[in-house]
């Protein structure tokens, strides 16, 4: 892979900021935004300026050391302590209503904060505990890191030489920390030495595929082919596609999976055309709550988004839109969930249960 500019990154120590590469520029414009306020990460992550579940789970754990960074207690020592605990929950809650679906939001904040409360009782001063939680943000990034790369090299071994695949939105370095989930699994393929040839779909509204995942792929010398989202069905009449590779954003545990509007469609014409479906995701993406797909919270996006193309109007004024941003694919469609601890093939609840025993 080239060198693109980190997806997240926090900048300094303590005080320190959350930088991100804002993705609404790509792929025309490459500029990083430099984060000190919470409101700006809470923005950024609504916005889309940083986007994909496990990079929005990473800038939420950062997003939550802006927002408490700054916090004086009135009272010192463990009184202090109790006190930023009860504003970093509120700063959590606030930051994890920016987006409803990704799951690894909630799982991330949630995670600085549980640690922060196993914490509380060994520090003496606030400052400490800010500390402590950069510290388990720092983990989460580096985790996620190599999660991905785990991720890619059980992906990898799916791919052979010569293969042509099929990808929707952007699940690659641009949606993680790391190398990314389903374009990880290329990347790391590409590194065994095979090589591919990608088909990329322009994922509307919001373009991720054409902007993103065509971005990324080309910067790392990956043959890219865009197209239309409404052509899947003729490049799998026309072309010998080996697979379609997409991301997550939560899984139940029955395996059914939200992701990326369109990736039901894009999997039914797969079943259709008898190409496997794989999902690809870390286990951080599962939510051992939810039994199956039906209890996932979709994100409803502005209308504008789907009447208007960078701004202008493309639908007759006064006509409204249906704008849900994901969609759930239910575990019958898909050939195999794959994650750093292996690949849940076919996704059941049991070949799902194997795999967490073993992540
Ligand atoms: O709305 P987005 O761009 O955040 O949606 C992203 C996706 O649907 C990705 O496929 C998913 O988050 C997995 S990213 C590794």
């Amino acid at each position: 892979m080239s060198a693109l500019p980190p997806t997240v990154a926090w900048i300094g120590g303590m005080p320190g900021a959350l930088e991100i590469l804002d993705q609404t520029r790509l792929p025309l414009e490459t500029r990083t935004l430099r984060l000190d306020r919470v409101e700006q990460v809470f923005d950024a992550i609504r916005r889309l300026a940083v986007r994909g579940a496990p990079a929005i789970g990473v800038a939420g754990a950062y997003g939550l050391i802006v927002g408490i960074q700054g916090f004086r207690p009135h009272a010192a020592g463990a009184a202090g302590v109790a006190e930023l605990l009860a504003h970093a929950a509120k700063v959590g809650e606030y930051l994890k209503s920016s987006r409803p679906t990704a799951v690894n939001l909630g799982w991330a904040v949630d995670e600085v904060l549980s640690h922060l409360k196993n914490l509380a009782p060994k520090l003496t001063k606030a400052e400490d505990a800010v500390a402590a939680a950069l510290e388990r943000a720092r983990a989460i990034d580096a985790d996620d890191r190599e999660r991905c790369e785990r991720i890619g090299r059980h992906g990898a071994s799916l791919l052979r030489d010569g293969d042509t695949v099929y990808t929707h939105c952007n699940a690659g370095a641009l949606a993680t920390a790391g190398i990314g989930t389903a374009l990880g699994v290329m990347y790391a393929a590409a590194r065994e030495g095979k090589r591919l040839r990608v088909f990329a779909d322009e994922t509307r509204p919001l373009l991720q595929g054409s902007r993103l995942t065509a971005y990324e792929l080309h910067a790392a010398g990956i043959p890219v082919t865009v197209v239309c989202d409404n052509m899947a069905s003729r490049v799998m009449q026309t072309h010998k596609i080996a697979a379609v590779f997409v991301g997550a954003d939560r899984i139940a545990r029955n395996g059914d999976a939200a992701n990326k509007i369109g990736t039901c469609g894009l999997a039914i014409i797969a079943k259709h055309y008898g190409v496997p479906f794989y999902v690809v995701a870390p286990l951080s993406t599962f939510d051992f709550g939810l039994a199956d797909g039906s209890g996932i919270p979709i994100e409803e996006r502005a209308a504008e988004e789907v009447t208007e193309i960078a701004g202008v109007r493309m639908a007759p004024p006064g006509v409204g839109a249906f704008n849900p941003a994901f969609d759930v694919t239910p575990a019958s469609l898909i050939t195999g969930i794959v994650t750093e601890a292996g690949i849940a093939s076919p996704p059941t609840p049991q070949t799902v249960e194997n795999l967490v025993r073993r992540g």
